[in-house]
């Protein structure tokens, strides 16, 4: 289903908080985190050329997928969903910017 447009433009402005870290779009590369084109429904662990820690490595051998409720529950806590994450990002308090976020980043194809 298409998303929401409102929705993705909300999701656009939630990105900013990760935008130091993580590039999305045409011609996006790996920075301080992966690149997360297609990450909506991707399995974890499994951007090219990314050097994941150890636990998320783990979880990409247990077979983690990024659907939805996944990455809404990563978003909320990282470290607290995945100890020893060497994702350094405290997490989106509110249930709103978390659902946005995920529609804009389904805008962006693998
Ligand atoms: C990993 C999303 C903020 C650094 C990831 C992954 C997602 C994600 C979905 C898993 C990627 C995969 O499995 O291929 C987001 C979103 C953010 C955000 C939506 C903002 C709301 C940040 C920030 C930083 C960061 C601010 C840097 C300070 C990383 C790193 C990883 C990662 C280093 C790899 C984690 C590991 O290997 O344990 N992020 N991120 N992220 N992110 Fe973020």
């Amino acid at each position: 289903a298409a998303a929401d447009p409102a929705l993705v433009e909300a999701g656009e402005k939630v990105f900013k908080k990760c935008k130091a870290c993580h590039k999305v779009g045409d011609g996006a590369k790996n920075a301080t985190g992966p690149m997360l084109n297609g990450i909506v429904g991707k399995a974890a662990g499994a951007v090219d050329g990314f050097k994941y820690s150890k636990p998320m490595q783990a979880a990409a051998e247990g077979g983690l997928v990024w659907s939805h409720e996944a990455l809404a529950e990563f978003l909320a806590n990282p470290k607290g969903y995945m100890k020893g994450t060497k994702m350094s990002f405290a997490g989106l308090k509110k249930a709103e910017e978390i659902d946005a976020v995920i529609a804009y980043l389904g805008t962006f194809g693998g």
